[in-house]
């Protein structure tokens, strides 16, 4: 039985030290057998995550992508073939159906914590 995601709780996981990825720029972390981009943006601070495999291809590297912004959204392009995303949202902004998983993310204590949905 699948259960509806309003109805999942959310957890929140330690990911990495804030310290450990410097503003405009990104990284990788694994939890739960699971990879996750973490992106760092400076003006104004803020901080996003979402899955590390590029839907394109399935290579995991977004975490390696270059991030910037698309009429005011976040967004983080491919390095493969510079698809790009939307950080908030997860959306596709080429226009191609696929899109990525996107999480929330809370700093505490000078760490980063994705919040997951669990069943
Ligand atoms: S693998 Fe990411 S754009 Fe092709």
């Amino acid at each position: 039985m699948t259960v509806p995601t309003s109805e999942k709780t959310l957890v929140w996981k330690r990911a990495v030290r804030t310290v450990d990825v410097p503003a405009e720029s990104g990284g990788t972390v694994l939890l739960d057998g699971r990879q996750f981009a973490v992106f760092h943006f400076r003006n104004p601070d803020a901080w996003y995550a979402c899955q590390n495999q590029c839907p394109h291809k399935g290579d995991m590297v977004i975490g390696r992508g270059l991030i910037g912004d698309d009429k005011g959204e976040p967004k983080v392009a491919c390095p493969q073939h510079k698809k790009t995303f939307s950080l908030v949202s997860g959306k596709n902004l080429g226009g191609e159906a696929y899109c990525l998983d996107t999480y929330p993310v809370k700093i505490e204590d000078g760490y980063v914590f994705i919040g997951i949905a669990e069943a």
